[in-house]
């Protein structure tokens, strides 16, 4: 893990001095930002002139926030970024080359047991204290983690920094008493942030909302739903897109591992998606900020693989057949790599980002008076079979039973 990191000018909490955003036309639908009541607001523009806690606030209240209503709760979220000291006993704990992302579904499970008030889910002002207390403690549990694979000692949050830049801090501060973001960096993180803050009903936010719908505490639903994103298919393309690249390893080897793709030996990571069928509009923002990164830490050979993969792909009559995009994932490996994250901290990345969308959801669930417990409709697997005429045998009934056959 790197720590020489570009330094900043000056540490803030940005409110960005723009025109107001506007929500998008309805027909533009598929542009739109998918938060959980579809509130509207196109990506590319929460992209390019909001923050992430605005985002985040946006998922939450279904409004973006004003001037007073963003100052207290980016206020409310700096000041509930410390973990309880046994929380750094339970992280190390966990073997030295644990992969964060483990650790992170872990911990965040952990947590529930830290605050039993959290149980209390009906209860309005209860709520909004733990989706205070998730958004801020995920980044910390993430950057503890991270440390703990390189035996660093753990740095605690800073104030007086931006959600972001302060991750930035806890990932790569060491002896400097002061630790001052790279500002293309920290906005980098931010709007990749803002691109998974959330979206539909995808599988971690459907374990979210399925959790939440037994009435479990937030933090365990939490934890729940980054299990899922942990998973190859989901949070853990952007992994799989990195390794992609490597593997393929040099320019001149992309057409070959597309063949490879095409005979169904294998799927091309970062391309395709449940819901884009034309183009994933986060992909298109995502490749506008590899490039403002990459202009400050410098060209990657992966990016110009990645760049060959997107032309070579987009141009096959299987990609075009099957209506296969690069979606958010093909690009920001890329961009983590280049900032400095390691692999293993991709899926971690993620899940920060999400921790809005999810709560939102849970809290649209909890409050659907017609929301009951959830249930797959698919699985047929039952060890309490209904109607099963079968008697069940004893153990040693059964291998009387075997002999026979
Ligand atoms: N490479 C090659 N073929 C593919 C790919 C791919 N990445 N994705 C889908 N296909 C093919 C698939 O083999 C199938 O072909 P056929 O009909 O001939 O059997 C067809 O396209 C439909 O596949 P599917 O799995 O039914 O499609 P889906 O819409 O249910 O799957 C997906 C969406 C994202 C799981 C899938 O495209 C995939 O596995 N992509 C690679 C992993 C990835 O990049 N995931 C990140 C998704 S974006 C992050 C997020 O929002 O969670």
């Amino acid at each position: 893990m790197s720590l020489s990191h570009g330094r900043r000018d000056a540490n803030h909490h940005r409110q960005p001095n723009r025109p107001p955003l506007r929500r998008a036309h309805p027909e533009r639908r598929d542009r739109r930002y998918r938060s959980p009541e579809n509130h509207g607001y196109p990506v590319e523009e929460l992209a390019e002139r909001s923050s992430f806690l605005e985002v985040a606030y946006l998922l939450i209240h279904g409004e973006l926030p004003d001037p007073t209503q963003h100052g207290q709760w980016v206020d409310a979220i700096t000041h509930h970024t410390l973990l309880h000291e046994n929380i750094k006993k339970l992280i190390d704990g966990f073997h030295h080359d644990a992969h964060p992302m483990g650790i992170l579904v872990g911990t965040v499970g952990a947590l529930s047991t830290f605050y039993p008030d959290a149980k209390d889910i009906f209860n309005e002002a209860s709520r909004r204290l733990q989706i205070l207390r998730l958004i801020a403690k995920m980044p910390t549990l993430a950057a503890f983690a991270a440390r703990h694979a390189v035996g660093m000692p753990y740095a605690y949050p800073d104030n007086d920094l931006s959600y972001a830049g302060n991750f930035l801090n806890m990932m790569w501060k060491a002896t400097e008493l002061k630790y001052e973001p790279n500002p293309v960096l920290e906005r980098a993180l931010d709007v990749l942030l803002i691109l998974h803050a959330d979206h539909e009903q995808n599988c971690s936010t459907n374990v979210m909302r399925a959790v939440g719908s037994a009435h479990a505490d937030p933090f365990s639903a939490t934890a729940a739903a980054a299990a899922a994103l942990y998973g190859p298919l989901h949070g853990g393309a952007n992994e799989q897109v990195l390794r992609m690249l490597k593997e393929i390893g040099s320019v001149s080897r992309v057409s070959e591992y597309v063949k490879r793709v095409r005979s169904g030996e294998l799927r091309l990571m970062g391309f395709g998606h449940r819901v884009y069928k034309n183009y994933d509009p986060r992909a298109q923002i995502i490749k506008k900020v590899a490039d403002d990164v990459l202009a400050v830490t410098g060209r990657s050979p992966l990016l110009d693989i990645a760049l060959e993969l997107e032309r070579v792909a987009l141009a096959d009559d299987y990609f075009i057949k099957h209506r296969l995009y690069p979606n958010v994932d093909f690009y920001s490996g890329i961009i983590y790599s280049a900032i400095g994250f390691p692999v293993e901290m991709f899926p971690v990345l993620f899940a920060i980002g999400r921790t809005p969308g999810w709560l939102a959801q849970w809290q649209e669930g909890l409050l659907d008076p017609e929301q009951k417990i959830a249930r797959s409709t698919r699985g047929r697997r039952s060890v309490t079979c209904p109607g099963s005429e079968a008697p069940t045998l004893t153990l040693p009934q059964r291998g009387r039973e075997e002999s026979r056959q």
